[in-house]
């Protein structure tokens, strides 16, 4: 074949296979995405190992930080995954194969990928055998739920020094200190990388850990870090594997107050059975620092944690996955806190995720409900929103005394719902023999609620009630009282009785 007859063969027969349509391609096989830089220099990397069948897809994801199996669909060579056990109404992987190639976003962040070589594999891991099961002391912290504010909802990977800094400051011109809020909780992000000696160092946002944490302290705030049980935390970054013991010594000299630790990448190591051990090994190392620090296990619920918690030394516990700032994703975490009600108490408690107040995406009647139940269910109160520049609205939710109250009595009881057609009561039995009463109307429209004192099953008489968030008093008639509550919102009562 002439040299030019050649090459337009070779031409057409290449256009043929880029015009092949994209339906195609298949996805099936192993992947390598990577993604953006990481804080300390490093890059994202996932492994995505597909199975197509037709246009159904599933799978397993791995990145520096997680391992978790995917399920999708792929039409037309752009596909969709969701995570699997996560219930996300949206996918969280979105992308298009093309050429060989895969582009896309994972979370809203790009990625770029490509067939996968055995190079691209994450290093292999020992084992490390978690401790023998044995009862950690109670270390005398958290005897109310802890309240403060942590960096993650809002800014996540953006937190640093100045920021921190600013909520300290913002934590007293606003009156949240004053209110109870004390935790300043630097979430993930803050790590650099580890030297020859195993030294973990801060990345550029946080040039000197101690100096921020005296600052803090300066401020009497107390100051919260953030680590993971696996070799990786949630967003990639490297955790406390294999380190534990000084991690947690560097924490203490730092001045840390509390220490979030998430599960993530831990799931790449360990299998579910060893949850309480790889927990009670922090918890140890933790005590042996000879520093009080709040101890907040991040697991999200898994082997049902509330009944071992505070064996491994916990305070307080995860029990559901991530919030969103919605009104159905903080409705279904404080749905699910349901059967860990039994747990609650003081010194260690359920956590149904950190407060979303004040970020926007929800009316201020549902924020009122998300604050309400929160207190009825003696939740942490870990405000999640930028508390330098709160409108009037976020000040009257986050700072209202009366209901701060209600998350603080000394009786520590977790409330539980008893539904009644879309509205639900939630009742709280407190210190002085009193009750808070939540009514929470899930309606789209108005609804009249009833609060019934015969439903309390108390033995004494109803002395007086108000409203927790009108700040006033009401009367009942015959044992009950009826108020209208808006869409989503709450009718919260404090009924004291003699
Ligand atoms: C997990 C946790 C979040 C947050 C992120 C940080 O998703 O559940 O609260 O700490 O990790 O990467």
């Amino acid at each position: 074949m002439p040299t030019s007859l050649m090459m337009r063969a070779i031409i057409l027969f290449a256009c043929a296979i880029f015009s092949l349509p994209a339906s195609t391609q298949s996805l099936a096989g192993r992947w390598v995405l990577l993604g953006n830089m990481l804080e300390n220099g490093e890059q994202q990397r996932s492994i995505l190992t597909l199975e197509q069948d037709g246009k159904a897809l599933k799978g397993d994801l791995r990145s520096l930080g997680f391992q978790n199996g995917v399920e999708g669909s792929a039409t037309e060579g752009h596909f969709e995954l969701f995570g699997v056990g996560w219930n996300d109404k949206k996918p969280f992987l979105i992308g298009d194969v093309s050429g060989g190639e895969v582009k896309g976003t994972m979370w809203g962040n790009k990625f770029l990928g490509h067939v996968a070589s055995a190079a691209d594999d994450f290093p292999k891991l020992p084992y490390l055998e978690p401790p023998a099961l044995e009862k950690v002391p109670y270390n005398g912290l958290a005897k109310t739920p802890p309240m403060g504010w942590n960096s993650w909802n809002l800014f996540a990977e953006k937190v640093d020094d100045k920021i921190v800094r600013t909520m300290a400051d913002a934590m007293i011109s606003s009156g949240m200190k004053d209110a109870g809020y004390i935790y300043i909780n630097i979430d993930d992000t803050w790590e650099g990388t580890r030297d020859e000696n195993g030294v973990l160092h801060t990345n550029h946002k946080f040039p000197d850990m101690k100096a921020l944490a005296d600052y803090v302290h300066s401020k009497g705030l107390k100051i919260g870090i953030y680590s993971s049980p696996g070799p990786r935390t949630c967003g990639g970054y490297p955790a406390s594997y294999g380190h534990e013991q000084q991690d947690a010594k560097m924490y203490a000299e730092w001045g840390i107050d509390y220490l979030k630790y998430d599960w993530c990448s831990a799931g790449t190591i360990y299998k579910n059975d060893a949850l309480q051990g790889v927990y009670q090994k922090m918890g140890q190392a933790l005590q042996s620092t000879g520093r009080p620090i709040v101890y907040s296990l991040c697991e999200y619920g898994m082997g049902e944690v509330e009944k071992w918690g505070t064996e491994v030394g916990g305070n307080l516990w995860r029990t559901t996955g991530d919030i969103r700032d919605e009104w159905d994703s903080m409705m279904d975490n404080i749905h699910k806190q349901d059967k860990t009600s039994p747990y609650a108490g003081p010194g260690h408690w359920n956590d149904p995720d950190m407060l979303e107040i004040g970020n926007g995406h929800m009316t201020s009647d549902e924020y009122r409900t998300h604050m309400s139940l929160w207190a009825l269910t003696a939740a942490p109160l870990l405000a999640g929103n930028d508390i330098r520049s709160m409108s009037d609205e976020t000040k009257s939710i986050l700072l209202n005394r009366e209901v701060i109250a209600i998350d603080q009595d000394a009786l520590g009881k977790q409330a539980s719902p008893v539904k009644n057609g879309s509205l639900e009561t939630w009742m709280k039995p407190l210190a002085d023999g009193g009750f808070a009463v939540g009514v929470v109307n899930l309606d789209s429209k108005a609804a009249q609620a009833t609060v019934n004192v015969a439903d309390l099953k108390s033995a004494k008489k109803l002395k007086s009630a108000r409203d927790l968030w009108a700040h006033k008093p009401v009367k009942f008639s015959n044992g009950s009282y009826t108020a209208e509550v808006p869409a989503h919102g709450t009718l919260l009562l404090k009924l004291s009785m003699n």
